[in-house]
């Protein structure tokens, strides 16, 4: 059985008030009885006290980054072993917005995929392509140079350890969502490239996710479709009212 799973990235958003105020909200509003997988992602200063307030709830703290490197002179940056220790597990690589402002490679993304994989993090993915990579009828080719670039390059995974994001680049923060059938067609692409690099088994058991633009009133058209387990939401996320809706419409 796959894991339905939702996921909040507050990007760079939000003090430390807003931060608490929306997970309070959040608690307030959420069904007990859910049973998707809910993460959160508020920024790094922010991560410890959040833990604290999603203890003994459903909520789990996802990191938005981590270095590649295991420690050392890195100026500004945050490491496995420092989310470790303040109870964090699982983490977010890949991001387009990570890959085009801050020039992450595969190679790079393949390094944190395949530490945080090692040190036993669960991992978001995203992968995703541009405008113009749809445009000209690159979107399958992109999708699968970046698997393979990055998560198929992998040894052996756990598929518990492994969340997969479709995130068309067009579509975030654009107010354009992919439609549910364009979402699906690239999910079963996922799923079958998947299931010819680690087996049938896996694939139908790893969860990929949605995101770009997911909002309360599309949410459940796009969670209906039979590839598609879940999303990662931006903008609406940060509205608990919103994200709780969309937590609702799977
Ligand atoms: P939006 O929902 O704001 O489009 O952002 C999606 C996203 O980038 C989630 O990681």
């Amino acid at each position: 059985m796959r894991k339905k799973v939702v996921a909040g990235n507050w990007k760079m958003n939000n003090d430390l008030i807003m931060s608490n105020d929306l997970i309070y909200s959040i608690k307030l509003k959420l069904n007990k009885d859910n049973d998707t997988d809910i993460f959160i992602s508020p920024s790094f200063p922010f991560l410890n006290e959040s833990i604290k307030h999603c203890k003994g709830t459903k909520i789990k703290v996802l990191a938005q980054n981590v270095n590649e490197n295991k420690s050392g002179a890195y100026t500004g940056e945050v490491s496995l072993s420092m989310l470790k220790s303040i109870g964090i597990d699982s983490v977010l690589i890949g991001h387009s917005e990570r890959r085009e402002y801050y020039h992450e490679t595969d190679d790079i993304l393949l390094k944190k995929l395949s530490n945080s994989l090692d040190e036993g993090f669960k991992v978001f993915f995203c992968i995703g392509e541009s405008l113009n990579d749809r445009k000209n009828d690159l979107h399958f080719d992109v999708i699968e140079k970046q698997l393979k670039n990055t998560i198929f390059k992998i040894e052996k995974i756990n598929h518990e350890n492994l969340i997969i994001a479709y995130e068309p680049v067009w579509a975030i923060g654009t107010g354009l969502t992919a439609s549910p059938d364009q979402a699906q067609e690239i999910h079963a692409f996922i799923r079958k490239n998947i299931a010819q690099r680690f087996g049938e088994n896996f694939s139908n058991n790893i969860s990929i996710i949605y995101g770009g633009s997911v909002k309360p009133d599309s949410a459940s058209d796009i969670f209906s479709k039979v590839d598609v387990d879940g999303g990662l939401i931006g903008g609406a996320s940060l509205n608990a009212q919103d994200f709780v809706k969309i937590v609702n419409s799977i």
